[in-house]
């Protein structure tokens, strides 16, 4: 063998993820898992029996590489019915992937070149700045700040956003609502952020996997539906989160046709399809009625309420976050040291799993992250109820 490292120069830096880490310690104290974010519930029975259906009557083979029709038509309507996304072409505008995690590093791979920038707002979602790398570009952060006396909600400096765009900016990477956030951008923020892209030909990736989990006051807007994103957005999204079935990884793009051909050249060479049967399910489960999607949103407000109402018992503090199943509580009061030791000290000696978000901040933000933990709600009530007591019991 050569004295040459095993790994390819794209994956040396990577390590594993810090969520691997923290299951490993909550199974090994069996902790409650609060870290991990995947509902510890399933998704309607009417759409498993059709994914049931799909499997016993013979769809079974190689799905066209862009989708199911029915898919794409479920997904097109859809689009309209809840978001005002209209006009949305199931042939020419959509394409199905295996997740959204697929959808993102294909429209990294159809869009952005080597040296391209690409715009992020930090925290990152895991995958964001792997996938930069991967493509050979660079990310420019736009740091996510706290709320604070002048500011209600998670907001961002213009000046920073501003000074995040530069000539080689090809992509700027949004994510509505936000994990680890919950920040729900709003319709001007939206219209700001597009005129910045209009100024630099830059393309947008929405990434709306929570789309659904949305608290009022706020609401979704799809950054589609901007007129000044309108032409250049490719709207990312998953039924993973919407249906409780994360497992399922069917995931899809929808954009103008010019965009969605770069993202589909990329998507034909990467998985060319995804699984058939579950698709022709998760056209069931676009379709289902307005009655589901209003009991997810009242049942994950439900569980938002009682894991804010635990937090606050065991003396921690934490914004309501608008959207997402994700909360990030203040931990600076507490003295036990910085987000890692603080996790650390709760997975191992207080019996409940939580995650350090500094790792989704770059070097130069990481600090903001320092004294916060990301606590996930998609956890039945029994397991919010016993994280509460142990919380309670490990940090008063
Ligand atoms: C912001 C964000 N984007 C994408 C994904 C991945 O979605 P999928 O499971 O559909 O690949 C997640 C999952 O946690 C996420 O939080």
């Amino acid at each position: 063998m050569s004295g040459r490292s095993i790994l390819a120069q794209r994956v040396a830096p990577l390590g594993t993820t810090v969520f691997s880490e923290f299951s490993a310690l909550a199974l090994q104290h069996g902790a409650v898992n609060l870290g991990q974010g995947f509902p510890d519930f399933d998704g309607p029975d009417a759409v498993k029996e059709a994914a049931h259906q799909a499997i016993v009557s013979g769809i079974n083979q190689y799905a066209p590489s862009t989708g199911l029709k029915v898919l794409r038509e479920a997904i097109a309507e859809h689009g309209a019915r809840f978001h005002g996304h209209t006009g949305i072409d199931p042939d020419t505008m959509v394409t199905v992937t295996s997740g959204a995690t697929e959808a993102i590093l294909c429209v990294l791979l159809g869009l952005v070149d080597p040296g391209d920038e690409v715009v992020v707002f930090a925290p990152v979602y895991d995958s964001y700045d792997a996938n930069i790398a991967f493509v050979g570009a660079r990310a420019r952060h736009i740091p996510l700040r706290p709320p604070d006396a002048a500011h209600p909600t998670w907001w961002f400096s213009p000046d920073e956003a501003r000074a995040a765009f530069g000539p080689r900016t090809r992509l700027l990477l949004l994510n509505t609502p936000h994990n680890p956030t919950g920040k729900v951008f709003t319709r001007e923020e939206l219209a700001f952020l597009g005129t910045l892209c209009a100024e630099h030909d830059a393309y947008v990736l929405s990434d709306e996997v929570y789309e659904h989990i949305v608290f009022a006051p706020a609401w979704h807007v799809r950054a589609a539906t901007v007129p000044e994103l309108a032409g250049r957005t490719v709207t990312v999204s998953s039924g993973g989160k919407t249906f409780s079935l994360t497992g399922w990884k069917v995931g899809w793009i929808i954009a103008p046709p010019a965009l969605r051909d770069a993202v589909q050249r990329a998507h034909q060479f990467v998985t060319f399809a995804t699984a058939s049967p579950l698709q022709a399910a998760m056209a069931v489960a676009l379709r289902l009625p307005d009655a589901y999607f209003e009991g997810l949103r009242a049942q994950y407000h439900a569980r938002r309420e009682r894991l804010l109402a635990g937090l606050a018992r065991a003396g921690l503090s934490a914004q309501a976050p608008e959207g997402s199943y994700f909360l990030l509580a203040d931990i600076s009061q507490k003295g036990l040291g910085d987000d890692l030791a603080f996790c650390r000290h709760l997975v191992t000696r207080v019996g409940v799993a939580a995650i350090p978000p500094s790792v989704f901040y770059p070097p130069e933000h990481k600090h903001l992250g320092r004294g916060l933990a990301r606590f996930a709600f998609c956890k039945s009530d029994a397991v919010l109820d016993e994280a509460a007591r142990r919380l309670e019991a490990g940090l008063r």
